[in-house]
């Protein structure tokens, strides 16, 4: 990285770093979230409204990452905080159900193909959990399809074929289970069976090969932990053909690419699966997920019935999350849908030009509102493609957009908000050309 660069990070974020200092004291280098953490230390948020973001240090920035994806209408929408105050005055927590659940829970069978019924939890690794759960119930089988680098949380079964260490992971026609996290149950590995993305003649053949032991296969439509790749439709179909031919369920991780469409990325790559998992949107800024899908998989939770699959949590369906998510989501029509694509195509487009004028290779990738920068002009179909990209130019990038004033996440991805416009794309793109200048 250019010292200028590094040097400039430091003198603005004293504060930041000081916190963290303090922070190192009582967590492990000071850290909860793994996902952002970024060297040489993170900034410490104070506040954050509408577009901006404001550090520890008073330093302002445009926020083109939105907490990984989240705040898809910025930082505290009216509606949505009027809708929390409104319940925050009449309680915090019960130990009953309540209305906002209901409203929530229709808004999203109504718009997600798949969804007959759905039940709450408090983060997308719980709503993963429980698809892989609910599948291996309704199957009677234990082996689950993933693919390799897909994210969907930190539960044990998913913590597989992550982030693969050089000469680990076998052929590409081949690829073997590897352990993405220390500690996990003996046995994980042999449930999970890894295909690679975007691929679909090898990864019909692994799928074969497992036909009758498989009792899902779990993907994102479009993946964010590799940088925002889109899955190529005819992959999907190949995914939902396989399931139905071989009585698997098809699970989607939607809890990023929910994002793309008001039915999320099944309304736009027109491929329903049996299940679904949501998060980070669907709670207006508030923790949570949801899992849901066909209500003969579904009825397995029913409590009156049994329930077959057990599935409790103290802050499951909270009324302030539920009042929040469902006032969220009553904001998000198409048109708005529309608006955010436009946008990030713009920035798409206008970081593309600026690369092509500074002779800088660069792939953007991305749909809907969801954007990823990847400093090569190979193609990127899947994890291996973007693992072989060289990631320093990158690394650097993220620092020197942070000095420029904008975020986005530490692997230049972003997603955008209602708060943003034409005005801020173009200051980010102006300050992507400045900043990219500077690593020369
Ligand atoms: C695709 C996907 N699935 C699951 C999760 C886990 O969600 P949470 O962080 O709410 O547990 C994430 C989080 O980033 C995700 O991106």
């Amino acid at each position: 990285m250019p010292s200028d660069e590094l040097s400039k990070y430091l003198e603005t974020t004293a504060k930041s770093r000081a916190i963290w200092e303090e922070a190192c004291r009582y967590l492990p280098d000071g850290d909860s979230r793994n996902s952002i953490f970024w060297k040489p230390y993170p900034i410490f948020t104070e506040s954050a409204q509408g577009a901006v973001v404001t550090d520890a240090d008073g330093v302002e920035r445009l926020d083109f990452i939105n907490t990984m994806t989240t705040m898809i209408l910025g930082h505290g929408p009216e509606p949505v905080l009027d809708a929390v105050r409104q319940q925050i005055d009449c309680g915090l927590a019960y130990n009953s159900p309540n209305r906002h659940q209901v409203d929530l829970a229709r808004i999203l069978c109504e718009r997600v193909p798949s969804f007959q019924q759905v039940r709450f939890t408090n983060s997308g690794t719980e709503a993963t959990l429980n698809t892989i759960r609910a599948a291996r119930a309704f199957t009677g089988r234990h082996k689950f399809a993933k693919v390799e680098g897909g994210y969907h949380g930190t539960h044990d079964a998913v913590m597989v074929s992550l982030r693969i260490p050089a000469g680990a992971g076998g052929d590409y026609d081949n690829p073997q289970p590897v352990a993405s996290s220390a500690g996990l149950a003996p046995g994980t590995l042999e449930q999970a069976v890894i295909i690679p993305y975007n691929d679909v003649d090898t990864a019909r053949s692994i799928l074969e090969a497992h036909r009758d032991e498989l009792a899902a296969v779990i993907v994102e439509p479009v993946m964010g932990s590799v940088g925002m790749l889109p899955a190529e439709p005819e992959y999907l179909q190949m995914l939902r053909d396989f399931t139905n031919a071989s009585g698997a369920l098809l699970i989607f991780d939607e809890v990023i690419s929910f994002r793309v469409a008001p039915g999320g990325s099944q309304e736009y790559f027109g491929v329903t699966p049996d299940l679904t998992s949501l998060g980070k949107i669907i709670g207006g800024g508030f923790p949570v997920g949801a899992f849901g899908g066909r209500s003969d998989v579904m009825s397995l939770y029913s409590p009156l019935t049994g329930p077959v699959v057990a599935h409790a949590g103290t802050f499951n369906a909270n009324p302030v999350t539920m009042a929040a998510g469902a006032a969220t989501m009553q904001e998000l029509t198409p048109n708005v849908y529309r608006r955010l694509a436009e946008l990030t195509e713009m920035l798409r487009q206008g970081v593309r030009t600026i690369c092509a004028e500074l002779e800088q290779p660069v792939t953007v990738t991305g749909a809907g509102s969801l954007f990823g920068i990847h400093f090569t002009d190979r193609p990127l179909r899947n994890y291996r493609d973007i693992a072989a990209a060289d990631k320093t130019l990158a690394e650097q990038m993220f620092i020197g957009m942070l000095n420029e004033g904008f975020l986005l996440a530490p692997n230049l991805v972003g997603a955008m908000s209602m708060a943003l416009g034409e005005v801020e794309v173009d200051a980010f793109v102006r300050a992507f050309r400045r900043a990219l200048l500077r690593q020369r």
